[in-house]
């Protein structure tokens, strides 16, 4: 097997990756070699899909915004189950980041004068979102992309898939990665690894995200061993396209647009009278879907998916083509509607994991049953630090990427520089059990169709593990990811060949989503109390007596282990969440 040697290996190659890659290399003055391992070609991570801006105090004496009210925003929105340490550190560090990328290049949008320009979003006292029109994502990527390929010591391994992390007595010593360009397994060893893999979306079926959210690293993370975080914490997005599940992004609503339902009624009055459409995302998912249940949603014939419409034709169509051209490009080349002239049907779908590996401040992953690990981190979507909680603001995901992606990879980076060699024992034996398993996998030809559990898994998610849950219906899809787990033990593979095998790739994220639906439907059926995106039927209400606390989840041999930590208070005690 060919093997490659790195000091650091990152896994994904989105804005966390690339942005750990970055601050890791300048840290060691460009000595230390990195790795970025993908899936994909680099710029096609999900990153480039984020849409609406990233947030950040930028002129606190210009619009009296402050450090303390975004840190308040974001813990009242997280339903007060974020670390309030780990938010101070996002909020205080959050405008740097976005100067950093002004630096880089990307193209904010500005006001008369040259302010960055900033909108308002769900939750957010003040406009605080900065945004290159609506494709502020693919703009951060692409000035990061040119940026390392600028740079000698980071090398990007496109379109290769990790399968496996390498540890010895708890200490990383490599990842083995198939090159999907040959088929071939490739060891790499490093001192050091940044999980960067983004979120666990695909989960479901109706979601915003891309076909590759499959949280590939979270599974691998789990399955080796690692403590994962709030898992049952999932954020579904108010605005997903009906039926194609593309994100209108919440910029919509922060630009002026209005939710009706079918009787013509601005229904957040119901819900959220004082934020109305910029409510956070939570309590506008639940409107939504409460609207819904009571008779007051449209059916999309075709897909028989039931939505409500989001209404931009009282904004002035300069503004709509200014600021939210590519929504306007999508919604006339998926539905022939233009958003000046015709309302856009919308419903909720699976947009963000606020769960993730477990981290410490820097990052640092931890191991159940008190085992201690060496050598692993984790950053962006696939991380929980945790500065969201229970339901994340929209555009703080940008910042705790870029705020995180700089304090892991400087952290990374003093690790790897005092780090001699790279560590030899048993490294190679490890990988080609890897492989031997990889390919037996590739030789499958057993009676189940790999996609049908995929479509029966993501529907079961969708159905059961919504924004309302039951225990009942949590208890079914339970039940149902096990049996499709012992389905997916028996699966055939129709594709044997070995070039660019995209039925291999489809089964192995297969097999990181069933672990994925498997722990957010156990640790949700864990916690008997309604908080943030996490809203049981039977429990209400949020119960800050026994349950103001974060959920631990980690494999045990039999079955998981779950764990509490407490959550970090230091300023800001729960009150009861208006808006
Ligand atoms: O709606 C959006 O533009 C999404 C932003 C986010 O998830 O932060």
């Amino acid at each position: 097997m060919e093997i490659l040697n790195h000091d650091i290996i990152i896994l994904g190659s989105g804005l966390a990756g690339m942005t750990s890659a970055i601050h890791a290399s300048r840290k060691s003055g460009n000595r230390l070699e990195i790795a970025i391992i993908s899936k994909l070609h680099a710029m096609r991570s999900h990153s480039v899909a984020a849409e609406g801006g990233i947030s950040g105090v930028l002129y606190p004496e210009y619009n009296k915004d402050s450090f303390d009210l975004h840190a308040y925003d974001t813990i009242k929105g997280s339903d007060y189950l974020a670390d309030q340490d780990a938010v101070e550190i996002l909020v205080e560090n959050a405008p740097k980041e976005i100067i950093f990328y002004d630096h880089l290049g990307v193209p904010w949008n500005r006001e008369e004068g040259g302010r960055v320009a900033q909108r308002p979003f769900g939750g957010m006292s003040i406009p605080r979102t900065a945004f290159a029109a609506d494709k502020t994502g693919f703009f951060m990527m692409r000035s990061l992309y040119d940026e390392i390929l600028s740079m000698n010591n980071i090398h990007i391994y496109h379109e290769h898939f990790t399968t496996s992390l390498l540890s010895k007595s708890g200490k990383f010593i490599g990842v083995v990665a198939i090159d999907l360009s040959t088929g071939n397994a490739r060891l790499f060893r490093g001192k050091a690894c940044i999980i960067a893999t983004g979120g666990a979306s695909r989960a479901y079926k109706f979601t915003t995200t891309s076909h590759a959210s499959t949280g590939d690293g979270t599974a691998l993370a789990y399955r080796s061993g690692f403590n994962l975080k709030d898992m049952e914490f999932v954020q579904f997005h108010p605005t997903a396209l009906v039926p194609s599940g593309i994100l209108i992004t919440e910029a919509a609503r922060g630009e002026g647009g209005y939710l009706y339902n079918s009787e013509g009624k601005r229904f957040m009055e119901r819900y959220a009278k004082s934020k109305m459409e910029l409510a956070p995302r939570d309590i506008i998912s639940k409107a939504i879907i409460t609207e819904i249940k009571e008779g007051r949603g449209l059916l999309h014939e075709e897909s028989k998916l039931r939505y409500i419409n989001l209404d931009m034709r009282h904004l002035d169509p300069k503004k709509i083509d200014e600021r939210l051209p590519m929504i306007k490009d999508i919604t006339i080349k998926m539905l022939g509607i233009d958003p000046a002239k015709d309302p856009i049907p919308v419903r909720p779908a699976a947009h963000f994991t606020m769960g993730g590996i477990d981290t410490d401040k820097k990052g640092r992953m931890s191991m159940g049953n008190g085992n201690e690990s060496v050598g692993f981190w984790a950053v962006g979507e696939a991380g929980c630090v945790s500065v969201h909680g229970a339901n994340r603001l929209g555009s703080n995901s940008l910042s705790q990427c870029s705020v995180w992606g700089r304090i892991v990879g400087e952290d990374v980076a003093d690790y790897a520089l005092k780090e001699n060699s790279l560590s030899d024992g048993g490294v190679v034996r490890e990988a080609e059990i890897e492989e031997a398993r990889i390919a037996k996998m590739l030789d499958s030809n057993g009676k189940n169709n790999p996609y049908e559990i995929k479509e029966e898994l993501t529907s079961t998610m969708d159905e059961l593990v919504y924004v309302y849950r039951t225990t009942d219906g949590l208890r079914s899809a339970l039940k149902k990811i096990s049996e499709l787990k012992n389905s997916f033990a028996d699966i055939h593979l129709d594709d044997k060949g070995k070039i660019f095998n995209t039925n291999l790739r489809d089964v192995l994220e297969l097999e990181n989503i069933l672990d994925i639906a498997h722990v957010i439907t156990e640790a949700a059926l864990n916690r008997t109390e309604s908080r943030g995106a996490h809203s049981m039927v039977e429990f209400p209400k949020r119960d800050d007596k026994n349950w103001l606390k974060h959920t631990i989840l980690s494999k045990g041999d039999t079955s998981d282990n779950i764990t509490y930590l407490p959550v970090t208070i230091t300023r800001w005690q729960p009150e009861e969440r208006k808006y």
